[in-house]
């Protein structure tokens, strides 16, 4: 097999609290091929962001141990100058809210231009040319006409396509997509999902998709890693991971999507991620939202275990896991 685009060895992420340094994602391995999506889902607060940006090194004040290694090369301590010749050329990120990406004070043609002058376009013709082809591909109408528009002129979904764009300017290996979707209308969201499909099969790219939606995942991943206060804790293709969830939290996940409309009870999850200063020392981090599985099911410094080729899970709980009462399928009770 080729070398990955991209591999994550033991990547730990942490912040600075008051005195302390509190990790949001802690120890994450993993790695993304040429022409593969590898979605990461989990709720919110899970470090999936926090890995995002440690990939694209955009912390300003982050504590980050551990490898990570694109083509081959080790980019956790690059120098700025190098690291920015990677950024927005071979990797590009597409962040959640558009707005934000964008500079509000320039035009559409001028910020997409810059990406191309930073990287090497010279010739102001050839930028105008490539950003006309770029609006074009990201199937933004009229795109002589947005080309003079600024940010606030244009829809969401717009201003989305205006940030893809941005960042397959300069046909990246690597694209990372924070839940992109996210401030989007429900049409939009499709669009834009197909849109970043399309240009992973047409440019070969790896791509990692950040969402909480598992329809996404099951319909556009081919695998998946499913991210638990700041870990992994399970990790398969795509077919696995639906077919054969193993995870507690994993499996309360995917019951908690309505799959009829006739279903009445919508499946919770009980609580919430714990915030960096509340984690558990040891023991399994999901623990304490399945309390009727007993202690003993879980392991005290739970790893990943590779039940399968590829497909990997954390503690061994998931082994005792059930749902209340006995309901090995959680269809009949609600989590909460
Ligand atoms: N700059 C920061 N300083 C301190 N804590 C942070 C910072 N950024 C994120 N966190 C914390 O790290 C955890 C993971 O956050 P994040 O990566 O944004 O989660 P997700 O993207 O999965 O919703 C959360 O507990 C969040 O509060
Ligand atoms: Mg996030």
């Amino acid at each position: 097999m080729s070398e990955p685009i991209l591999k994550i060895d033991n990547l730990r992420t942490s912040f600075r609290i008051k005195d302390d340094y509190y990790a949001a994602v802690d120890g994450v391995s993993l790695s993304v091929n040429k022409n593969e999506l590898l979605a990461i889902v989990g709720e919110s607060g899970c470090g999936k962001s926090a890995l995002a940006f440690s990939i694209m090194n955009l912390h300003s004040r982050a504590k980050i141990e551990g490898d990570i290694l694109f083509k081959g090369q080790n980019i956790t301590n690059l120098p700025i100058n190098k690291l920015n010749k990677l950024r927005g050329k071979d990797m590009g990120m597409i962040f959640q809210d558009p707005l934000t990406a964008l500079n509000p004070l320039m035009v559409i043609g001028e910020q997409i231009g810059e990406i191309l002058l930073i990287h090497g376009t010279q010739s102001a013709e050839k930028r105008k040319t490539k950003v006309i082809e770029l609006l074009n591909k990201v199937g933004i109408p009229r795109p002589e006409h947005v080309f003079n528009q600024f940010p606030h002129e244009l829809s969401g979904g717009m201003r989305q396509r205006v940030v893809i764009a941005m960042a397959i300017a300069n046909n990246p290996e690597l694209l990372i997509a924070d839940e992109p979707t996210t401030a989007l209308d429900v049409t939009i969201q499709s669009q834009i999902l197909d849109l970043i499909k399309d240009l992973k099969e047409e440019s070969g790219a790896g791509v990692i998709l950040i969402t909480h939606d598992l329809g996404v995942v099951a319909e556009m991943a081919d695998r998946v890693a499913v991210m638990y206060a700041g870990q992994i804790v399970e990790i398969a293709d795509v077919y696995t991971l639906f077919e054969n969830p193993l995870h507690p939290y994993t499996r309360s996940l995917l019951n908690s999507v309505p799959t009829t409309e006739e279903q009445s009870t919508l499946h919770v999850i009980q609580g919430v991620v714990p915030a960096l200063q509340n984690l558990p020392r040891e023991g399994c981090r999901f623990g304490a939202r399945i309390p009727w599985i007993p202690d003993s099911a879980h392991e005290k410094n739970p790893e990943l275990h590779e039940v399968s080729p590829g497909h990997f899970v954390r503690c061994t709980c998931y082994k005792d896991f059930h749902f209340p009462d006995g309901d090995k399928e959680g269809k009949q009770h609600v989590i909460s």
